[in-house]
Order: C-alpha cells, then structure tokens, then sequence
C-alpha cells in the first residue's frame, strides 16, 4: 500500500490521537504527518511531540475571524500533503470554506449512536435522555454539527444506574479502538461515499 498520510486535529488531552499515534501511526503505510490543534497548549501536542510529529497551533484570536483561521490550517493541511483530516476531540466549528475543501476528506468521532445525541456533552444528553444503550459513531464531516455520512458505529450499554464516570470509560476504550479500524478502512480504500450520501464500505476481495 502506498503511503497514506493524515494530520489529527485536537484541542484537549488526545486520547483518540494517542490510540492513533500507538496503533496506525508508521503501520500499513499510514502515516500521521501532523497535529494540528486551536490550543497552543493542548496535551495532544504534546503528545504529537513525544512521537516526533510535526505540530501546529491556530489560535482564533490570532486570526482576523474564524476563515482567516481556517484557511491558514488549510494551508498548512495541504503543505503536510494530508490525504485525511482526522478530527479528535476538536473543539472549534469548521467554515463551510474548509468542509468545501477537504470535502468527503475529513472524519470525526462521536461519542453517540449518531443520528441520536449530536452536538456537545452526548454522554449526558444519552444519560439525561434514560437510553439502555449509547455508543460511538465515526462519521464524514460536513457543514452541520454531526451529521455527515456515518461510515462505523459500535454500541456500548449505559452501566446500570447511570454511572457517567463508567460510561465515559466504556465510550472512550470503544472509540480508541474504533477510531484507528475506521481509519485503515478508508486507507486500503474500502470507503465510497454515493450520491445519496451513504457510506458504503467494499469488503475485502
Ligand atoms: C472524545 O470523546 C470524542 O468522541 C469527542 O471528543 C473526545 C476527545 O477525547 N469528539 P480525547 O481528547 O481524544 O481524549
């Protein structure tokens, strides 16, 4: 397989970028180029240093408005020659201008059975809402908040009596290994995106 390279975006601590970093990242050609994140201080980054991958920060109030901001990322995702623009935990809205630009080449990770629960805080919106079962959903980005094609989605039980610390455990070692499957699925070029907007995943021959 040639080299397929992604740059991870993240503003917190970057668990999901670790599970990548520990579990893709120099294997079956797939190769994290970069780390980008709007936080200069974000423990992802330093995480991204620790594995001697390039990073970058895009703080928002260095920038004219939130294009200027994504354009300048853009910029420095396309000079990393990202094939894929792996969103781990970040926590900014994208412009339609940088969705437009990396159409049907961006993915993010969910904490949700999506279309169930998009948006901030699903786990508590899933606890709140009295559900038996939540999950993990890895999905394209487009311009709406979580809604984009959903290409892996896995189950996880809420723990009985609503344990959110135990939920949130459950969620995040299902998306840790979620996330890197998802990943090398469309790195062997298994994922097709049709025109009604479903993912469709070729199985192996
Ligand atoms: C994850 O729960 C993910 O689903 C959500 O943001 C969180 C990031 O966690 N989008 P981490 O920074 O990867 O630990």
């Amino acid at each position: 397989m040639s080299n397929f390279r992604l740059v991870v975006l993240a503003s917190g601590t970057g668990t999901n970028l670790q599970a990548i970093l520990d579990r893709l990242h120099g294997r079956d050609g797939v190769e994290v180029v970069g780390v980008g994140s709007d936080k200069a201080g974000a423990r992802a980054l330093a995480r991204a240093l620790e594995a001697e991958v390039e990073t970058a920060a895009f703080p928002r109030d260095e920038y004219a408005d939130r294009e200027a901001r994504d354009a300048a990322m853009g910029d420095w995702i396309e000079a990393r020659g990202a094939d894929l623009v792996v969103l781990a935990g970040y926590m900014q809205l994208l412009s339609a201008a940088f969705v437009g630009r990396f159409r049907n080449r961006i993915v993010n990770i969910h904490p949700a059975l999506l279309p169930a629960f998009p948006g901030l805080d699903a786990i508590g919106q899933a606890l709140a809402a009295g559900v038996e079962t939540t999950g993990v959903s890895v999905h394209f980005v487009d311009e709406g908040v979580d809604t984009g094609p959903v290409l892996l989605q896995r189950e996880v039980a809420v723990p009985a009596g609503g344990d959110r610390a135990r939920l949130e455990r459950a969620i995040h070692a299902t998306e840790h290994e979620l996330y890197p499957e998802a990943i090398r699925m469309i790195a062997a070029g298994r994922v097709r995106i049709e025109a009604n907007g479903h993912c469709v995943v070729v199985t192996d021959e």
